[in-house]
């Protein structure tokens, strides 16, 4: 089990207080922690084109990248429901080309959390290592 160091937790706990979700209701927060243990947060932001909406998760990798973070830790996604949310598809994409095989942890507002390796979320990716 890896443990997230509680403000990683707290941070992306936070950061869903920020999501701009006025269609689906569904709000998460992303953290993720870079090689220096600076910590870079995410949180949805929605669309009235639907489509174009964007996950907590990606915008926390797109932020980090453009702060200059190249090397990461672990991340920590938050959303309040019981069975906890996982990131979905295209964010496991991203989160394996931009972070490798880092611990994934699900948390809710109520203390419950959960750890997995991103490589056994993502089994089989496609990434660089093809082209
Ligand atoms: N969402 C995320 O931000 N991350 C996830 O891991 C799952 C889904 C967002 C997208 C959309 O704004 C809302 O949650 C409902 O799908």
């Amino acid at each position: 089990m890896n443990t997230a160091p509680k403000a990683l937790i707290e941070a992306a706990l936070a950061v869903r207080e920020n999501a701009f979700a006025p269609f689906s209701k569904f709000k998460v927060g992303a953290a993720l922690e870079d090689a220096e243990g600076r910590i870079h947060t995410g949180c949805n932001v929605e669309n009235a084109t639907y489509g174009l909406t964007l996950c907590a998760e990606r915008i926390a990798v797109f932020k980090a990248i453009s702060e200059g973070a190249r090397v990461f830790r672990r991340a920590v996604i938050a959303a309040d429901t019981d069975t906890l949310t996982p990131p979905c598809g295209a964010c496991r994409q991203i989160l394996w080309e931009f972070c490798g095989d880092i611990p994934i942890i699900l948390v809710n507002p109520r203390g419950k959390t959960e750890s997995y390796q991103l490589k056994d979320l993502f089994p089989k990716p496609f990434d660089a290592s093809y082209l």
